[in-house]
């Protein structure tokens, strides 16, 4: 009899033939799954999840667009919900030898990804912290009929466009590929027919809910915790239940996290400067430069007119500023 797997794998075979699908500069193709586009083997995956992981309330899921601020915004949620087990400060604090990504898996990177398997993370213990790209995933039938807390990050798109543009061509130049020039990924990236694209849409989604529901989803932008660090990450410790006390303020617990989680101090640590992950993408492709408005030293004025143009015209009828 064909396992619980193989059924599935059938399944998703014939739905991924079923489904539109493009070329795609960084990698193979891209296949179009409920309005938004997939590398194939990150949606088999994401299919998997949906149809496997049964959420919990006390679950915290932190979803973002790449390259948005996924690796700070889980440095920090991870340092806030384990203060009390690993206060600040301490020598065995996790954050100072592993990558936050190693610490808050992927549900479509990491936790369902491995060889088809159905992972079993019920023991894991409350709360359990995931991470996704897809709103398949973060906002799926699953997960909106459970209480979990959602935590979303977006940024600027002309830096977040940059930050892509550049990550994708450091995997493809340390395989066999060559670098994709900024005119060959810009029309795609525009027109969203590219990786988890269309980030308007995937923006919008999330905001709408913030909107709705802003005890379930949390909508923040990298620019603003840039500005003001110390605010929003007591506004995030706030969402998740688990306020900083008038004792930890006086402590300055909240800036020793805004410190911990800061791009000079992570991005200086041995594990971040020499290790690599599962899939043998070096740590430290994901601490490029961390300034906002660094978009302006690559793109064209015509570019930058272009992006802000696609920003206002997309995000302005939802009163979202970006
Ligand atoms: P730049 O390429 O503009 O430098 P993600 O984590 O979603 O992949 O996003 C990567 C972007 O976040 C990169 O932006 C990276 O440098 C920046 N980044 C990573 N860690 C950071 C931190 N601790 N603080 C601020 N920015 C950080």
């Amino acid at each position: 009899a064909a396992s619980a797997e193989e059924t599935s794998q059938k399944e998703f075979d014939s739905l991924i033939e079923s489904l539109p699908k493009i070329p795609n500069w960084a990698r193979g193709h891209c296949y179009k799954y409920e309005g938004f586009w997939y590398w194939e083997d990150v949606l088999r995956p994401i299919l998997s999840c949906k149809k496997h992981f049964r959420a919990r309330d006390s679950d915290v899921i932190l979803s973002s667009f790449p390259k948005c601020g996924t690796t700070w915004l889980k440095a920090i949620v991870y340092t806030i919900v384990n203060r009390d087990k690993y206060p600040i400060g301490s020598e065995d604090h996790p954050l100072l030898t592993n990558n936050p990504h190693a610490l808050i898996p992927g549900l479509e990177w990491n936790v369902y990804y491995a060889n088809n398997a159905i992972p079993d993370i019920s023991n894991v213990p409350a709360p359990r912290l995931l991470g996704t790209h897809s709103p398949a995933l973060s906002l799926g039938d699953e997960v909106m009929r459970s209480g979990c807390k959602i935590i979303y990050i977006c940024r600027n798109i002309k830096d977040c466009f940059i930050s892509f543009w550049d990550f994708v061509n450091k995997f493809k130049t340390e395989g066999a590929d060559g670098v994709t020039s900024l005119d060959e990924v810009f029309g795609s990236f525009c027109s969203g027919e590219d990786v988890y694209g269309p980030f308007w849409d995937h923006f919008l989604v999330h905001w709408k809910l913030s909107l709705t529901a802003p005890e379930r989803l949390m909508f923040l932008t990298y620019e603003q915790i840039s500005e003001q660090p110390n605010h929003y990450v007591k506004k995030i410790a706030e969402f998740l239940g688990c306020p900083f006390s008038d004792v930890e303020e006086d402590a300055q617990v909240v800036n020793g996290v805004v410190k911990m989680c800061s791009f000079n101090h992570l991005s200086q640590l041995e594990v971040n400067k020499s290790g690599i992950n599962k899939n043998g993408i070096p740590y430290r492709n994901l601490f490029r430069r961390g300034q906002v408005g660094d978009s302006k030293n690559f793109l064209s004025p015509e570019m930058m007119d272009r992006m802000d143009c696609i920003a206002q015209e997309k995000f302005s009828p939802y009163g979202l500023k970006m």
